[in-house]
């Protein structure tokens, strides 16, 4: 049984202002991680909507050498197309700050669906809680590659990582987190932007079953979001 989700929701009038928080967000969560524990665990999101973010934190005054980055999601598409999620960061974010290679843990979807799950749950086998998780928000509610009539491996005995087949959105062939391995988080962070998403946050808000309800973190998720999603 999955446990209920707690949402905060913080609303911006500006996509800018929206990032300008998320950006404030992971740098202070960077910091005392790195504090902590000396490392800071992150895991990222796809899609159009983080990629101004990306290119913002490449300004970050962070120690860069003690970041560990992994993905939510990858597309299964060549390892140098420009579609997939990871070459997105890199180009963005990654290939211009000093992030050692080896702590940028591809998802390596090129291998196919279901040996790059596997392949991926092995690279993840020891690593604990996440410290940070950035989601996106699909129109029809989706986060990460979790879709609706597919499983989100929502269970503690979850697989790690899910092969997707026949994915709603193109390509129809993904890798995804689970629902239960992405809410092994200290903090995750929404980011919701575009009007296209106005519909998937009234039915969150509302109490619909999406995908985006079953990340479920012990702390809760927090969700910013364009206020006009709210309207209407
Ligand atoms: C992907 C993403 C996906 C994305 C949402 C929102 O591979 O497409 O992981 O989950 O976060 O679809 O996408 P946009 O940010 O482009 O609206």
């Amino acid at each position: 049984m999955t446990p209920p989700q707690l949402c905060r929701w913080y609303l911006y009038s500006s996509v800018q202002s929206l990032q300008t928080e998320a950006v404030g967000m992971i740098a202070r969560a960077a910091e005392q991680a790195i504090t902590d524990n000396g490392t800071f665990s992150m895991v990222l999101a796809g899609g159009s909507s983080p990629h101004l973010l990306y290119k913002r934190l490449s300004a970050l005054k962070t120690n860069w050498a003690a970041w560990h980055i992994y993905f939510g999601d990858e597309r299964c598409l060549p390892a140098a197309d420009p579609g997939r999620n990871s070459n997105m960061a890199r180009d963005a974010w990654l290939d211009h700050v000093p992030v050692p290679q080896k702590q940028v843990y591809a998802i390596p979807a090129e291998m196919g669906a279901k040996a790059a799950a596997a392949a991926y749950a092995a690279t993840l086998r020891q690593v604990g809680e996440f410290d940070l998780v950035l989601l996106g928000l699909g129109e029809d509610g989706h986060t990460a590659s979790l879709f609706h009539g597919h499983d989100w491996g929502q269970e503690a005995d979850s697989p790690v990582a899910l092969p997707v087949f026949d994915a709603p959105v193109p390509p129809a062939e993904r890798v995804s987190l689970s629902a239960w391995r992405l809410s092994q988080a200290k903090q995750v962070l929404f980011l919701v932007t575009g009007e296209s998403k106005h519909e998937a946050v009234m039915n969150w808000r509302a109490g619909a079953n999406i995908p985006a309800r079953a990340i479920t973190p012990r702390h809760g998720v927090d969700v910013l979001a364009e206020s006009i999603l709210l309207e209407g």
